[in-house]
């Protein structure tokens, strides 16, 4: 027991290009973790379903929405790989499509368990999916940022309550 409530977290959040809506959430999850003091308990990646964007930083849109909300995001777009599976607790999805991808990559059951979509943690907005602002208007970068702040504000929650 002592050793599974100590244990390291580790939460891979995944979208298609790995360039907006997982970064968004990692370095929103990252603030909230920092903000309630859980930092060094929790390990934190994200990847895309696809590899459109390897190597590329997030969408300069999607960082500019965040910086101006006090998020800093650092990541690199990499794919997905089969070893994520085991390396984390929890793959988070963001969309629906990105959740099925996840679960047709899943090899067993306990693969397919750790899918979840980050959605289904959310409070107050009642919504299946961070809708993808990659090709949208300007707005939607900010609904992708407080659609994550719920869903990841009650995710920790729920993860700290037992
Ligand atoms: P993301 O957004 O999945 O939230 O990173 C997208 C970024 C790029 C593309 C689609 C979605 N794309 O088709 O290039």
């Amino acid at each position: 027991i002592w050793k599974r409530s100590n244990a390291m977290k580790k939460l891979l959040s995944v979208c298609l290009g790995n360039i907006c809506r997982s970064p968004a959430a990692e370095g929103i999850t990252d603030k909230i973790l920092s903000d309630r003091g859980l930092h060094s308990k929790y390990q934190l990646d994200s990847a895309g379903t696809s590899a459109y964007h390897e190597g590329a930083p997030a969408d300069g849109r999607m960082m500019a929405a965040a910086n101006e909300r006090g998020y800093s995001l650092t990541s690199r777009s990499r794919p997905v790989r089969m070893s994520d599976f085991d390396d984390f607790d929890y793959l988070l999805a963001m969309d629906e499509n990105n959740f099925r991808d996840l679960q047709d990559l899943a090899k067993t059951d306990e693969h397919s368990k750790k899918v979840i979509l980050i959605t289904d943690y959310c409070k107050i907005h009642d919504r299946r999916g961070i809708p993808d602002p990659y090709y949208g208007a300007a707005d939607g970068f900010n609904y992708v940022i407080d659609l994550l702040e719920d869903a990841c504000g009650e995710l920790i929650s729920q993860l700290e309550s037992h």
